[in-house]
């Protein structure tokens, strides 16, 4: 297999849950990008932005999406913010599915509502800036999705039986 599958979707949708099991399904690597920048850098994502900047921390994105790209075959989990760097859609829709694991704003915040580990959600009014995010990047993540599964109603262990089923329909894998 020379592609890679990519988990594309909003923070907090189940990204690197889902892809873990998805990977161990299939029996592929798994890459989880945040992972290897925190790795990289020694410093949470937080310490990231704090310390060195948003900007500083979408170019390590950048550097990471190029090489996890050469890392076939793999499931990648990606940063919820990927797909507002054309040049990472770019590089990893050259031999990538994208999947997109859709959301409802309200279980997104289930999910995190009390997780502080991400910096553009640390706000007062945390449910509305997801709201907020979420419409400004749902065309993004729609825009470069090869399959779509809403996660929002779904068990981690249901969603990857659907996305294998949607792969073996598109004969992926
Ligand atoms: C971000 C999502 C985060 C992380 C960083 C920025 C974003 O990853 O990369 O906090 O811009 O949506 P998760 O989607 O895994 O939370």
């Amino acid at each position: 297999m020379d592609k890679n599958i990519i988990l594309i979707g909003f923070m907090g949708c189940g990204k690197t849950t889902i892809g873990k099991i998805l990977a161990s399904e299939i029996n592929w690597k798994f890459i989880d990008i945040d992972k290897q920048i925190q790795e990289e850098m020694k410093m949470s994502i937080s310490e990231i932005f704090n310390r060195k900047g948003e900007k500083y921390f979408r170019k390590l994105e950048r550097n990471f999406c190029k090489l996890a790209s050469m890392d076939v075959p793999s499931v990648i989990s990606t940063g919820g913010g990927i797909i507002k760097g054309s040049t990472n859609v770019d590089v990893l829709k050259r031999n990538g599915i994208f999947v997109y694991l859709e959301s409802s704003p309200e279980k997104i915040y289930r999910n995190i509502k009390n997780d502080n580990s991400r910096p553009l959600l640390n706000t007062p009014n945390k449910k509305e800036k997801i709201k907020e995010l979420l419409e400004e990047r749902k065309p993004l993540y729609e825009a470069c999705a090869d399959i779509t599964v809403n996660v929002s109603e779904m068990s981690a262990n249901k969603t990857v039986a659907c996305i294998i089923e949607k792969l073996n329909m598109l004969s992926e894998i």
